[in-house]
C-alpha cells in the first residue's frame, strides 16, 4: 500500500538484473507502487544513467558483467553519497553481500527477492533522504539566524568581538559575555555554538535569573524520582541534555553560593550528581555564560567566588552598549527595518534625517533591543516608505530632546564619514557635559514634560502612554525594594516571570545603578 509521506513519484529507481524476469518483476512492482523505474540488464547503462541524470536509488545484481555491481555502487557514491544502493545477490552468497555493506551499501536481499521487502527498504533509503533534506534546511535556517552575519555593527568594538568570536569558536574554552541589556549576548552566545564543531549538537539554555534558588539547582543537574515533593518521575537536567553541545546559563551572577560550588565542580571534573541521586553522572558540555552584573565587583564584595569566577572567565567578551558604538546606528536601523517591513509586509525603506537625528542623540539604555522594538513599532504603524519623527516612540523624542537641550545639538550630514566623525567627536562630548551637568547643574536642567518621580510617587501628566506610565512605575517600585525582583513583583501584583518579561520588554536593567 502506497505510504502518502513518501513522494514516490518524484524519485527515479535505477534497477540493473540481467536476469529479464527478474528485472521486469521489480520494474513492475516498483512502477505500481508510484516510483519513476529505469531498469536494464547491463551495467554500463546504469553508469551512463548515474552519469547524466537524477538517481535516488539503485537496485543492482551483485554479479553482473562487464560492469559488476560493486563498480556501480562505487560510481553512485562517488556521484551523490545520499543515492541509497541496494544489491541482489544469489542465494547463499553472505559472504560478499557483507563486503559489500562494508562499502556502503545501504542493504541487500537475496534471490528470490521478496518484493514487499524490497519496496519496503526502497521506501526507507527515500525516507531517509528526505530527513537529511529537511535538517540540511534547518541547519541553513540557523546559518541565516545565528550566523555571524547576522550580528550587525562595522565599529572597530563590534569588529573586536567578530575577531574573538571567531578565535573562540571552534575551542571548547569557557566564554563568559558581559554587557548592559540589549547589548546582544544571548545572540553572540548561539553564535559561539553555531560556528562551532559542536553545531550539531544540543544548545540548551537556562536563565538562571528567572528562576527561584532551589529550583536552578535541579534544572542544572536534574533530580531523581523523590528527591523532594513533586519529583514524580527521574528528570535529566541542562548539564545532561547539552551532552556534546553548549550549555547557555543567563544571568550566571544570580545563582546561589551552594549552586556556585556545585557548578565550579562540573567545571573541574565534568562530573556531578543528581538532586537526591547518589550516581554521579558525567557530561561534556561547552559552557557559555552572560551576565549584566559586574562579576568580579561581586568576587570582590565576597558575593561571588572566586574560583568559579577564573573558570566562568577562560574568554571574556565584553558586548559595548549601543551608545559607545552609535557610529553604526545607520546599519542596524537599515537592518531592522528590512526585517520588520517583510515580517509584517510594509513597504518602509528608511527613515527621514531628523527620525536620525533623534536616534543619535537618545541614549538608548535599553541598546539593541529597545532599538528594534522601537523600530519593530514603527514599521507597523508606518503609512509611507519613510518612517517620520512623529512616529518616533514618545519617551524616545523626549530623551533625545533633553540630550539636545542639555546642549548637545547632533548634526545630521549626509557625508557618512564626516557623520561617523562628528558622531565620535560629540560623542566624548557628550559625555563629558552628562557628567558634568549631572553633578553640578541637575537641578537647572530644562524638565521636559516627563513622568516625576520620587521614592514614594509616581506623577504622570496627561499626554503620557499607559506604558511610560507602567515603565516608570515598575523602575520606582524596583528601586523602593532595594531591587529585589521578587519583593517588586509581589508589590506590583504580577508575577516574577511577568514581572522579567516587562524588564525586556521596557529595557529596563533591573540592576541598582551606581
Ligand atoms: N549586533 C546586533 N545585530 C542585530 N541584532 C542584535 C544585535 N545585538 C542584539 N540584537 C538583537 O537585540 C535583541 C536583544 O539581544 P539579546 O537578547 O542577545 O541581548 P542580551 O544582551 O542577552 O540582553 P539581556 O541582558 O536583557 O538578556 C535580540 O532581538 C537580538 O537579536
Ligand atoms: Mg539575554
Amino acid at each position: 500500500m502506497e505510504n502518502p509521506q513518501i513522494p514516490r513519484h518524484e524519485k527515479t529507481i535505477l534497477v540493473l538484473e540481467p536476469n529479464a524476469a527478474d528485472r521486469d518483476r521489480i520494474a513492475y512492482r516498483l512502477q505500481e507502487s508510484g516510483y519513476n523505474v529505469l531498469s536494464s540488464g547491463d551495467g554500463t547503462y546504469g553508469l551512463n544513467v548515474l552519469d547524466t541524470g537524477q538517481v535516488d536509488v539503485v537496485i543492482t545484481a551483485l554479479v553482473m558483467k562487464p560492469v559488476s555491481g560493486t563498480r556501480v555502487l562505487e560510481v553512485a557514491r562517488a556521484k551523490d553519497r545520499r543515492i541509497g544502493v541496494i544489491f541482489i545477490t544469489d542465494y547463499g552468497d553472505v559472504e560478499s553481500a557483507v563486503r559489500c555493506m562494508r562499502a556502503g551499501a545501504f542493504d541487500f536481499l537475496q534471490k528470490p527477492v521478496n518484493i514487499d521487502k524490497l519496496i519496503a527498504i526502497v521506501d526507507k533509503v527515500v525516507e531517509n533522504q528526505a530527513v537529511e533534506m529537511e535538517n540540511l534546511q534547518l541547519h541553513r535556517q540557523l546559518d541565516s539566524k545565528y550566523g555571524l552575519s547576522n550580528i550587525i555593527g562595522n565599529s572597530s568594538k563590534m569588529v573586536q568581538i567578530f575577531e574573538k568570536i571567531a578565535q573562540v569558536a571552534d575551542s571548547k574554552a569557557t566564554v563568559l559575555i558581559t554587557g548592559e541589556s540589549g547589548t546582544g549576548k544571548e545572540l553572540v552566545a548561539h553564535a559561539i555554538h553555531y560556528n562551532s564543531p559542536r553545531r550539531d549538537q544540543p544548545f540548551i539554555r537556562l536563565n538562571c535569573g528567572a528562576l527561584a534558588e532551589g529550583v536552578v539547582e535541579s534544572e542544572l543537574f536534574g533530580h531523581e524520582k523523590g528527591a523532594f515533593t513533586g519529583a514524580v518521575t527521574r528528570r535529566q537536567g541542562r548539564f545532561e541534555l547539552a551532552d556534546a553541545g553548549t550549555l547557555f546559563l543567563d544571568e550566571v551572577g544570580e545563582i546561589s553560593p551552594a549552586v556556585q560550588v556545585k557548578l565550579l565542580r562540573v567545571l573541574e571534573t565534568g562530573e556531578f550528581e543528581r538532586v537526591g541521586g547518589m550516581r554521579t553522572v558525567s557530561s561534556d558540555v561547552r559552557l557559555i555564560t552572560a551576565t549584566n552584573r559586574d562579576l568580579w565587583g561581586e568576587v570582590q564584595k565576597g558575593r561571588y567566588r572566586e574560583d568559579l569566577f577564573y573558570r566562568l572567565n577562560v574568554v571574556h567578551l565584553e558586548l559595548p552598549p549601543l551608545r559607545e558604538r552609535i557610529e553604526d546606528l545607520p546599519l542596524l536601523v537599515d537592518h531592522f527595518i528590512h526585517e520588520f517591513a517583510a515580517q509584517h509586509q510594509k513597504e518602509v525603506e528608511g527613515v527621514t534625517n531628523d527620525v536620525m537625528t533623534c536616534f543619535y542623540q537618545y541614549h538608548w539604555p535599553g541598546n539593541i533591543r529597545e532599538l528594534r522594538n522601537c523600530i519593530e513599532g514603527m514599521v507597523v504603524l508606518s503609512r509611507g516608505s519613510l518612517l517620520q519623527l512623529e512616529d518616533v516612540p514618545y519617551h524616545v523624542r523626549q530623551g533625545a530632546r533633553r540630550q539636545e537641550t542639555a546642549g548637545y545639538p547632533f548634526p545630521l550630514d549626509t557625508n557618512r564619514q564626516l557623520q561617523d566623525a562628528s558622531t565620535m567627536i560629540l560623542r566624548g562630548l557628550h559625555e563629558y557635559m552628562s557628567a558634568y551637568l549631572q553633578s553640578y547643574l541637575g537641578q537647572f536642567l530644562p524638565s521636559a514634560p516627563q513622568l516625576e518621580q520620587n521614592d514614594n510617587q509616581v506623577t504622570v501628566e496627561v499626554g503620557h502612554s499607559l506604558e511610560d506610565m507602567e515603565k516608570k512605575l515598575i523602575e520606582a517600585t524596583l528601586k523602593k525594594v532595594d531591587y529585589n525582583k521578587s519583593q517588586a513583583a509581589k508589590v506590583l501584583g504580577i508575577g516574577r516571570k511577568t514581572l522579567y518579561k516587562k524588564l525586556e520588554e521596557y529595557g529596563i536593567d533591573g540592576e541598582p545603578r551606581v
